[in-house]
């Protein structure tokens, strides 16, 4: 999980982020055991803003690949970060319930929950006959 963290405050330092000055950095494992880091890259149109884990998510697709086994967020606190509801259903095409989400704060990880347990009874690609 180290890996992970390292890459998520990395990208966090990175994020575009001038209206919230709120940073966000996400890393993501794939299916091969490589990482995918995101920021948040806000806009002057507000709405068009996006999220780290969107970010981490299309660096991970883009890169060819399509499972995320893992997966790690760090804000800079004080309240823990939790991944927005959109995000939520953006890793639920890619993980199953059992994904592990660390979420983290400026000293490391905090806590570590599923997505079934931030995202219970969630619709996922099964509901349109896509395994
Ligand atoms: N944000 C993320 O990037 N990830 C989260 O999990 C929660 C919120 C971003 C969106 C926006 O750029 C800023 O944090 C403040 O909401």
């Amino acid at each position: 999980m180290d890996d992970l963290l390292a890459l998520a405050r990395t990208m966090m330092v990175r994020a575009h982020a001038p209206y919230s000055n709120f940073h966000v950095g996400a890393a993501v494992r794939d299916e091969d055991g490589r990482l995918h880091g995101g920021c948040n890259v806000e806009n002057s149109a507000y709405p068009q803003g996006w999220c780290a884990e969107a970010s981490a998510i299309a660096a991970l697709v883009g890169a060819g690949k399509r499972r995320v086994m893992e997966c790690l967020v760090v804000g800079p606190g004080p309240e823990l970060i939790t991944p927005c509801g959109g995000c939520r259903q953006k890793l639920r095409e890619f993980a199953t319930d059992s994904l592990k989400i660390h979420l983290c704060g400026p000293k490391g990880v905090e806590r570590t929950v599923t997505l079934g347990e931030l995202f219970p009874m969630s619709f996922g690609p099964s509901h349109i006959g896509k395994p």
